[in-house]
């Protein structure tokens, strides 16, 4: 029963649309396990790009059915505007597209709190996508959400949103002074999507299990990164859901036992954006280089990322956390035309020198990373597809991290169309 995870192992936007799309030439199902439309996975051929925000990017590969697993907050207007873009790219969906029928769904309200919210915490805002994400797991676990399966019964439906409505337009008024919202409108909205959505929700556990069982491979894709996951990541400036393993177990309703290869997505520098604390953050002209050569703007809000050298306490943290049995080293053509290239390898904290990521965000806002210098390579390695074509300083790169991971790279990307690709 082999199930490979793919987990961004940083902040997310790590790359994983584009090596999500290569391994799913092998795979029969890929399913989304967390997160919501606040992801966005870039895919590229044909120097056309495409970016994808709930629907798994196996889409585009023939023969490839794809799930939204039932730990996905659904927002149904991005879904079916997803849905429409692919069958206008000439691709089939219905059949192919399975929604679980236990999947939340993300209202206008949520979207409402969320941005009142922000505005609330002032200086001390998450920087969210603004997609709602976070109320929406909120009602979740309140158990006031709505389900993909309350859209199929109109009275249930108008039941259950009119309670949740009215307690919503409480907080918007009262608390954040916000202007409330129009209850009937809303039902009317989403009674609508019932129709459409329909041909496409289904128990996906039980399609997943038994699909596992009939010998087929599932390729489950994480959204956002693991320094984001709600426990183990940099609380509170973190996403709602878990992006690190576990995740995928409960967001798809698979035992553990099989998963067989957890493939961690590792950027060959860092980026983070929203807030919270970022120790390799760069706010020199090598920062600026990065963002501009790695087109470091995010593909969901446009918002430019803050960049930096590797972190690879960071990362070292999060291999643990996630039991990585592979790496896939992401944009690495970016750091082309550096003269060196700083990694961190330790942090100080009060005069100490350690290896240990805090837990705490006060310790990690004030840790001074421990730079080691490696050289960089000078020359523009876009699009190379064999190990040995490298420059000897970029595969000392690549080594440099593996070993101090204890974990073997199987997949350097060297630019983000799907044939710039080294396999190791
Ligand atoms: P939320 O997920 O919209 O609630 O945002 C919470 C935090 O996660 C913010 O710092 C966002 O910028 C960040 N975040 C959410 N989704 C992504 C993503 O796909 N890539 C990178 N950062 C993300």
């Amino acid at each position: 029963m082999p199930v490979t995870v793919v987990i961004g192992s940083q902040w997310g936007d790590e790359g994983k649309g584009k090596i999500v799309d290569l391994i799913s030439q092998d795979a029969d199902i890929v399913a989304r396990y967390q997160g919501g439309a606040n992801a966005g996975h870039t895919i590229c051929w044909d120097d056309k790009e495409f970016v994808l925000h709930l629907v798994p990017s196996g889409i585009f590969q023939e023969g490839v059915d794809c799930v939204i697993g039932n730990g996905v907050v659904i927002d149904p207007v991005a879904v079916l505007k997803e849905i429409e873009m692919i069958r206008e790219l000439g691709y089939e969906v219905e059949g192919r597209l399975h929604i679980s029928h236990n999947a939340h769904l993300i209202m206008p309200y949520h979207k409402k709190v969320e941005e009142a919210r922000e505005n609330w915490r002032d200086a001390g805002a998450i920087g969210t996508t603004g997609r709602g994400i976070g109320p929406a797991y909120v009602d979740k676990f309140a158990r006031t959400g709505i389900r993909v399966v309350d859209l199929l019964d109109r009275d249930v439906l108008r039941k259950k949103l009119i309670i949740s409505m009215e307690e919503k337009n409480a907080i918007l008024q009262n608390v954040y002074g916000a202007e409330k919202l129009d209850v009937e409108a809303i039902i009317e909205e989403y009674v609508e999507f019932d129709k459409l959505i329909d041909p496409y929700v289904t128990d996906t556990t039980e399609y997943l299990c038994r699909s596992l069982k009939e010998g087929k491979h599932v390729l489950a894709e994480g959204a956002q990164g693991s320094l984001l996951d709600v426990d183990f990541g940099t609380y509170p400036f973190v996403t709602s859901s878990h992006p690190t393993v576990g995740g995928c177990c409960t967001g798809l309703g698979i035992p553990p036992t099989s998963i067989t290869r957890i493939i961690g997505i590792v950027k060959a520098y860092s980026t983070r954006v929203g807030n919270g604390p970022f120790p390799t953050e760069l706010e020199d002209e090598y920062g600026e280089e990065l963002r501009k050569t790695g087109n470091e703007f995010g593909a969901t809000t446009g918002r430019p990322r803050r960049c930096g050298w590797l972190d690879l306490v960071a990362l070292k943290y999060t291999t643990m956390i996630n039991g990585f049995t592979e790496l896939a080293i992401t944009k690495l053509d970016v750091l082309s035309n550096l003269d060196k290239i700083e990694v961190c390898t330790g942090y100080v904290v009060d005069g100490n020198t350690t290896q240990r990521f805090p837990s705490d965000i006060r310790t990690l806002e004030r840790v001074r990373p421990v730079y080691e210098t490696l050289p960089g390579w000078n020359e523009d390695i876009t699009g190379i597809t064999r190990l040995e074509d490298l420059p000897s300083t970029a595969r000392d790169y690549l080594t440099f991290i593996s070993d101090f991971l204890d974990v073997p790279q199987r997949l350097i990307s060297s630019g983000p169309k799907r044939e710039q690709t080294i396999l190791v």
